[in-house]
């Protein structure tokens, strides 16, 4: 491939993330799946890899989120808030581990892991002083959020105050703010703005200036981690994620811990397997490794922890019949052709619409 031609494919995948970053952070909506959306990182991080003296000024694989809107006060998170790297097999769970080993030069050794479910919400860091909440702040760019307290104020599930008698002078406690299936479907049903899924109903009902708006929406919150503290609570994840749940803040039921990567692939296969007994979408699962000093040692890369990794659930799929297909005209006056399909259930959601992407991919797969 010539240096041009690779140069403006990564100029046009750019501008794509550039694209979808800006609805899915900035505007809480979506026009591709998840799935999609990781295809369009990985194709770029492959372009990265293999021409890394042609693709030197894209900086969008280590960026963290959106910027934090103007429209919020902004505030600089005490601590760094991070994001996770991705396993989608066995495979990748292996090498998270052989890394682990690599960096603290071992070899082979087992190392004890949490796991919880990936909450597919947004992310909330709460800071808490002697005990009582001082700040609510969105992710933002992992550096700057917004400021959200009065809106996450409304949020039944997270405490005003900590029922400890000697709580840390500060801690940050990182969470999602999430809204149920079901809550998302009457929401949609009652609301004049439709919202694409549960997660951009979660983004666009916290990030109002209305704090009434935020208050009428179902919310709710579970807490997967912590950031700066003046008190070290336990020595490991575990303990310390119990000793939050005492002190009145929500953690997901199901978290657990593991010995080994083959006992973290097993629960994977379990939990995906009765996803739909949460009332709310998980995308995957997260596994931590437990001991807390361990997990300092580790520290991150880019931006990712090097003790966490996100293990994703496979894109559900389904087989059906093509009962027509219309041509779309987009805002900009792109043509999308649209498989009208008979309706068939895909992990409990009705499908009857698929985008064919572009005419080439209808030949290529020969639709009709
Ligand atoms: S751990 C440094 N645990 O996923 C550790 N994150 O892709 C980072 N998320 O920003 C967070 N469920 O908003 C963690 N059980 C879980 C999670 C979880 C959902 C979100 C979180 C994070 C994003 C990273």
């Amino acid at each position: 491939m010539d240096t041009l031609k690779i140069k403006k494919d990564v100029e046009a995948i750019h501008e794509k993330i550039k694209y979808h970053n800006n609805l899915y952070y900035n505007l809480d909506t979506s026009e591709i799946s998840d799935a999609d959306y990781d295809l369009l990182l990985k194709k770029l991080q492959k372009f990265k890899d293999e021409y890394p003296s042609i693709v030197t000024d894209i900086s969008i694989l280590n960026e963290i989120g959106g910027q934090p809107s103007n429209q919020f006060t902004k505030f600089t998170h005490p601590s760094r808030m991070l994001s996770l790297d991705n396993a989608m097999n066995r495979d990748d769970l292996l090498n998270f581990e052989k890394k682990i080993n690599n960096f603290l030069g071992e070899k082979n050794k087992k190392f004890e892991y949490s796991i919880e479910p990936k909450i597919d919400g947004l992310s909330l860091n709460l800071i808490y002083e002697n005990g009582i909440l001082k700040e609510g702040i969105t992710r933002g760019n992992g550096e700057v959020g917004e400021v959200v307290t009065d809106n996450i104020s409304t949020i039944k599930e997270i405490p005003k105050k900590l029922k400890t008698k000697m709580p840390p002078n500060m801690i940050e406690v990182r969470g999602e703010v999430f809204i149920d299936r079901e809550d998302f479907l009457s929401l949609n049903a009652k609301n004049e703005t439709k919202f694409a899924n549960p997660r951009n109903a979660a983004a666009g009902s916290l990030r109002q200036l209305d704090v009434r708006i935020t208050e009428s929406r179902p919310l709710k919150f579970i807490a997967h981690g912590f950031g700066l503290s003046d008190q070290q609570i336990n020595t490991t994840y575990y303990e310390t994620m119990n000793s939050l749940k005492k002190w009145g803040i929500p953690i997901s039921p199901k978290l657990a811990l593991a010995q080994s990567i083959d006992e973290l692939d097993k629960i994977h296969k379990d939990i995906f397997k009765n996803r739909n007994d949460i009332p709310y979408d998980i995308d995957g699962l997260v596994y931590k490794v437990n001991d807390l000093k361990l997990q300092n040692r580790l520290s991150y890369v880019g931006k990712s922890p090097r003790w966490a990794i996100a293990h994703k659930f496979a894109a559900e799929t389904a087989v059906t019949e093509i009962k027509k297909i219309d041509i779309q005209v987009g805002r900009t006056g792109a043509l999308t052709p649209v498989a009208r399909l008979k309706p068939i259930n895909v992990g409990g959601v009705l499908v009857s619409n698929a985008t064919l992407h572009n005419f080439d991919e209808i030949s290529k797969k020969d639709i009709r």
